[in-house]
């Protein structure tokens, strides 16, 4: 028997290896020091991230996924068939695979900034659905993107699909700016299908990001030692320590790495000081309720339309329609 032929292929729009050590530069240099989330995701840091994932207090994977076992024939069906869908930062996978196999899209797009993760999991997904056309895109979905690649390509609507509630990494103008861009992404006609995590007890928030384990922590820490090894910086990462709250007056979860000791710290020929008690501040959560979210979509050209949530109110995926020409 002959192999079912893969159709996957590869575009590398090259997020720029320079624009790590700027970013982590001019992070370091701001009186609150910050780096961005995005950077979390080297090879360790997605392990890290799956095992999260399977954490009792983790809780927005497995609402999701088990929202999309019960739901994604319905979104597939007011979604149509002949879509393109286009799905921001691939992951593992798995919520993916139920919607594919619901929605039988015409081709499918993943764009994610980890090159290598991206191929694994394309070659994956194609193993899985050998009919599926797959266009993979390694770029950073966190500035205007431009596809040319897809340009020439027809469909009767673009699906933006983008799970996890990474969204709640932007604060509210940037994730206004990110939906005004996927809304011109998606054209006339087109759709979004994005997962949002709820504003709830902040008991149960504190201990999704403080887990038992420790898992959450030394993703964080990871950060420090992606930037030691791929940067050569020298960070001492035993002296800082995991730190993550609810901000209730934002609504958002705040990660920060904090600096237990006074510390000097080389970069690039550079020296960054540390007092102790000082903070790097590494990522926000943000939580929308069903109505906030919304209004932000509404804000930013959207049609919000159905939304679905789990049964405790814990996770909501909102499908927002772009306007027709
Ligand atoms: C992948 C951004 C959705 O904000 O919950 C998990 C990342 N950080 N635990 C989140 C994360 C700490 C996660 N997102």
């Amino acid at each position: 028997m002959e192999p079912p032929r893969t159709r996957v292929a590869f575009h590398d729009l090259q997020p720029r290896a320079a624009s790590f050590l700027d970013d982590v530069l001019a992070g370091l240099t701001a009186p609150q020091k910050t780096l961005s989330p995005k950077y979390f995701y080297d090879g360790r840091g997605c392990e890290l991230f799956e095992a999260i994932c399977d954490l009792p207090e983790y809780y927005p994977t497995r609402t999701e996924m088990a929202m999309m076992r019960t739901h994604a024939h319905e979104m597939a069906g007011r979604l149509g068939d002949d879509c393109m869908l286009i799905e921001y930062g691939c992951g593992s996978g798995h919520k993916t695979r139920v919607l594919i196999t619901q929605l039988r899209p015409s081709a499918y797009v993943p764009i994610d900034i980890a090159g290598g993760q991206l191929k694994a999991s394309a070659l994956r997904l194609a193993d899985e659905f050998p009919q599926l056309n797959i266009i993979a895109v390694c770029a950073d979905y966190s500035r205007p993107l431009r596809l040319p690649e897809i340009e020439s390509m027809r469909a009767r609507r673009r699906v933006i699909y983008f799970p996890g509630s990474t969204i709640g990494n932007f604060t509210l103008p940037e994730a206004g700016q990110f939906l005004r861009n996927v809304c011109a992404l998606a054209g006339a006609g087109g759709a979004m299908l994005v997962g949002v995590d709820l504003k709830k007890d902040p008991a149960v928030l504190h201990a999704a990001y403080n887990d038992a384990r420790g898992v959450t922590a030394e993703f964080n820490l990871n950060l420090l030692r992606r930037i030691n090894r791929e940067l050569g910086a020298d960070f001492d990462v035993s002296a800082f320590r995991h730190q993550a709250f609810y901000n209730a007056e934002i609504g958002r979860i705040e990660m920060h790495l904090e600096s237990l000791a006074a510390q000097r710290v080389t970069l690039a020929g550079r020296q960054f000081d540390f007092h102790r008690g000082e903070t790097i501040h590494t990522e926000n959560s943000y939580k929308y309720s069903v109505d906030e979210f919304r209004q932000l979509a509404r804000a930013s050209g959207f049609e919000p339309q159905a939304v679905w949530t789990d049964p405790q109110q814990l996770f909501a995926v909102h499908y927002l329609a772009a306007p027709q020409a």
